[in-house]
């Protein structure tokens, strides 16, 4: 299988801190993969190193066979992306943001695009309202809408859930498993473990910046184990480790 995304011995310090400490994963072509851990465990950086947002102090990572650090920018053209808690400009409405999205990639009909996104996750009436008087919860489905308007080959996507009611979590679930079934690749870090379980074939889990597992999730469901259950016995035996 083709790998899409890699890391060897990755790492991220921000002074004392090892943000991210010697990760080595890889994920193949089509995989939806779960990067869960608790808050602080360095998802987020993680997902900044591996978009070309923040440079890693150690270790090398390569992403749709560009290596991060050398191809900064061809990663941010090739890749999808909802960076943790970003909102939109707020000075733009919600179609100009599209718009203007559509501009910088070069996406020859994205009002046609645009206009699909706002039907399908439910905010046509949105399209005109400034950003900054949009909802959190909207203005989520606009971040979703940007980064996966080019239908790119992966899409890096960091607690995408997190400002949605159950309904659109749902809508959403099914979009992301859907994606990949076409062979595209979604990498995505979240604290939603019943969400992981359900919707993603891989994992890894990450704890204070150290990777504790990676694996296909059926491994877990083979031996009728959920994931919350494994995750939380990794998780407290390295607590008091
Ligand atoms: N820009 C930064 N400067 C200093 N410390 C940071 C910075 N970004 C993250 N950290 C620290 O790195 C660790 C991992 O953070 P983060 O990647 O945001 O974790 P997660 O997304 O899993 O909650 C935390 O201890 C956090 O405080
Ligand atoms: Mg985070």
């Amino acid at each position: 299988m083709t790998t899409i995304l890699e890391t060897k011995d990755l790492s991220k310090t921000y002074g004392e801190v090892k943000a991210v400490d010697h990760v080595t994963l890889a994920v193949g072509e089509g995989a939806l993969f779960g990067l869960l851990g608790p808050n602080g465990s360095g998802k987020t950086t993680m997902i900044r190193m591996l978009t070309g947002q923040t440079r890693p102090t150690g270790g090398t990572a390569t992403v749709l066979g560009l290596d991060v650090v050398q191809n900064p920018v061809k990663v941010r053209e090739k890749v999808g992306i909802i960076p943790e808690q970003e909102t939109p400009p707020s000075f733009l409405t919600a179609m100009e943001y599209l718009d203007f999205v559509g501009a910088i990639r070069n996406i020859p009909d994205v009002t046609k695009r645009a206009d699909w996104w706002f039907d399908f996750l439910d905010f046509g009436d949105k399209k005109d309202v400034l950003c900054k008087d949009l909802s959190r919860g909207t203005r989520q489905k606009l971040m979703f809408a940007q980064a996966f308007i080019h239908e790119p080959a992966l899409a890096l996507i960091d607690e995408p859930l997190i400002n949605f009611d159950p309904i659109m979590q749902d809508v959403v679930k099914e979009y992301l498993s859907g994606y990949v079934k076409s062979g595209r690749t979604i990498f995505i870090s979240t604290h939603i473990l019943e969400v992981a379980e359900e919707i993603c074939s891989g994992f890894a889990i990450l704890h204070k910046g150290k990777l504790l597992h990676t694996g296909p999730v059926a491994e877990l469901t083979g031996r009728n184990e959920h994931l919350s259950d494994f995750f939380l016995s990794l998780v407290r035996k390295d607590r008091h480790a």
